[in-house]
């Protein structure tokens, strides 16, 4: 986690700084710091938000065209003034950002201060900092090759950019596990953690590999080098993220924007990929392993937080259409499980960000074990696309809200065209049903905007339950993971506890929990279970729950029971999730913005996980 963002060049350093820190927010929001070199180092740093340091500097002289900045989501060290980055070496000369963690920090800590350094924070980064000053002393050496020194004695991950005093003409970056963009210009070079800070300056972009340093100069084009000091000539991209696609457009929260941009993220996910009149379903980054996938002997599914959820969903599509066993991990689990793999199982590795690190050392060790490794990811460029053998992009675009929505729906439809084209392939579905599912497919994105409609409706319901306490999700087949993500959703951004169920299991445990002060949110659409699903119903209104109900356009019986209805359009049973999920999302923003929780940047989350 962590943002970082850094400048060098001939404009003010400051506004280039601030609002990329804005733009990098959601990768952690406990304290944040600015450093410029004008001449001397200016360093400026506080608990809180960007928004809080903006404040702090107000007055302060903070000119300069070369600086670093940083947001920080805490690990080593709780978030306060002291901790926040960058940081200095023991001279002051030198100044740090870091973002990931530094694991053998302690004896490289003990070792320096035998060496006479002396720590203000309880940071991992400080250690690197004084290490790298270190180095610089005793070899009598310039900051790069000081850096690559350092970093062949670290363990861990790590993006940093490191400025100094003695040298106002460079920028030294490297990473390792951690993300980091170089940005090009005219004369000037920016640095970020994802592309969102750079876009509107320059479109060319390096995306720096593991153990690659960046030497960013005044005086030259961009170096590129190894920890293993090989020289690597840089490949440069072209960005196609537009500014629009990161900015709220008139709406009050990137998540409710996020959630209603979800007819366009589907479509975007299925765009030439799925054409319903020509009975075709392709994904063109995975055609090499098309057969690999089709003659698995198992698919493992791994990912974490919501993409979780649609793994889940992923399970029930590819067991149906394509009759191909499923399971699916968390990443943090199976990593260290020592899991049966062999060189038969394909992994799915999915990740919105495609930098979590349990995701990514997840699928290291299938890798290592000779399994072949797709990914769904959305943010192109990132570290899971760069492992796998082969993947497909949601095109969700930038999703900035913390909590998951349009790339759980969009990561749900890569999932079904995967299926469905593994299923064709094998043969394992009629060829009239494949037809039947992929016209319906191509509509949902229509009946997602016409689920959009309940938002007035679903406001008017998060009054009601603004202060509850507690909330229970219940859903059953395709609908029990939409049940946990509608929790998820809940509990992340309005701070209720919520707990999502299979409705059946329920009364194993938690039917002790229902009196009148509990609202159950049943999701009970007309396929499937849809008879069990009212039997569960009936249970909870015995012990007098209070029953919201997701029920399909028309339904009567649920009606009925339930005390609050929400309609969405009729589907296939294996396409409710995209459509059932959306009230669910709306209904956490609302009671969240009720509560005056902050929706966007939830307390203690961070959008991309990128520490164990
Ligand atoms: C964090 C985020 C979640 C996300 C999870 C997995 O916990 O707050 O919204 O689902 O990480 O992230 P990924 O980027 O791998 O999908």
């Amino acid at each position: 986690m962590c943002g970082i963002v850094a400048y060098i060049g001939e404009k003010q350093a400051l506004p280039i700084l601030l609002k990329g820190l804005y733009r990098l927010e959601y990768r952690g929001y406990d304290s944040a710091g600015l450093a410029f070199l004008n001449p001397g180092l200016q360093l400026y740093k506080t608990k809180g938000k960007v928004a809080d340091l903006e404040t702090y500097i107000e007055g302060k002289n903070t000119s300069g065209t070369i600086g670093i900045a940083h947001t920080r989501w805490a690990t080593h060290g709780e978030p306060n003034d002291i901790n926040a980055h960058p940081h200095f070496s023991q001279s002051g000369k030198l100044a740090i950002i870091h973002n990931g963690i530094i694991e053998n920090y302690a004896v490289l800590k003990e070792e320096l201060k035998q060496r006479g350094y002396l720590f203000k924070s309880e940071t991992d980064t400080e250690v690197l900092v004084h290490l790298i000053e270190d180095i610089m002393h005793n070899e009598k050496t310039e900051l790069g090759e000081a850096v690559r020194i350092a970093l062949n004695q670290v363990i861990g991950a790590y993006a940093i950019v490191i400025m100094s005093e003695n040298d106002p003409d460079t920028l030294v970056a490297a990473r390792k596990g951690s993300p980091l963009v170089v940005g090009i210009g005219d004369g000037e070079f920016y640095l970020a953690s994802d592309a969102t800070p750079i876009v509107e300056y320059t479109k060319d972009v390096v995306y720096l590999n593991d153990e690659e340093i960046a030497i960013l100069s005044r005086k030259q084009s961009l170096t590129i080098k190894t920890i293993k000091n090989q020289i690597k000539t840089p490949y440069v991209q072209k960005l196609e993220l537009s500014l629009t696609a990161i900015e709220k457009g008139g709406f009050e929260h990137f998540m409710l924007k996020e959630i209603y941009e979800q007819p366009r993220s589907i479509r975007d996910s299925m765009r030439g990929r799925l054409n319903a009149k020509e009975g075709r379903v392709s994904l063109g980054g995975i055609i090499d392993y098309e057969t690999k996938m089709k003659n698995a002997r198992r698919i493992i599914i791994i990912a974490c937080g919501t993409s979780w959820h649609a793994g889940l969903v992923g399970e029930y599509l590819f067991e149906e259409l394509a009759r191909i066993p499923v399971e699916v991990e968390y990443a943090s689990e199976f990593r260290y499980r020592n899991p049966v793999i062999s060189e038969e199982d394909v992994v799915i590795a999915i990740s919105q960000s495609g930098e979590t690190a349990d995701t990514l050392a997840a699928i290291e060790l299938a890798k290592s074990k000779g399994a072949t490794i797709i990914g769904i990811c959305n943010v192109v460029g990132s570290s899971i696309p760069r492992a796998t053998h082969a993947g497909s992009y949601t095109h969700a675009g930038p999703e900035i809200g913390v909590a998951s929505t349009k790339a759980f729906t969009a990561q749900v439809t890569i999932l079904t065209l995967m299926a469905l084209r593994i299923a064709y392939m094998k043969g394992s579905i009629e060829k009239s049903r494949f037809h039947q599912i992929i016209n319906e497919l191509e509509s949902i994105p229509e009946k997602v905007e016409e689920t959009l409609k309940v938002d007035p409706e679903i406001k008017e319901l998060a009054r009601m339950f603004t202060f509850a306490r507690n909330f229970l999700y219940l859903g059953r087949g395709y609908n029990f993971p939409v049940a946990l993500e509608g929790a998820l959703k809940l509990k992340e951004i309005s701070y209720i506890h919520a707990e999502g169920y299979p409705a059946a299991e329920m009364k194993h445990g938690p039917i002790a929990l229902i009196d009148r002060e509990m609202p159950v949110v049943v999701i009970a659409t007309n396929r499937g279970p849809y008879d069990k699903v009212i039997s569960n119903i009936q249970e909870v209104k015995a012990r007098n729950g209070k029953i919201i109900a997701v029920v399909t356009k028309g339904d009567i019986k649920v009606k009925e029971l339930a005390d609050y209805i929400i309609e969405i359009p009729e589907t296939e049973e294996m396409l409710v999730p995209l459509l059932a999920t959306i009230p669910l999302q709306l209904l956490s923003y609302h009671i969240a913005v009720m509560r005056d929780c902050n929706v966007d940047q939830p307390r203690n989350l961070a959008k991309s996980v990128t520490v164990e």
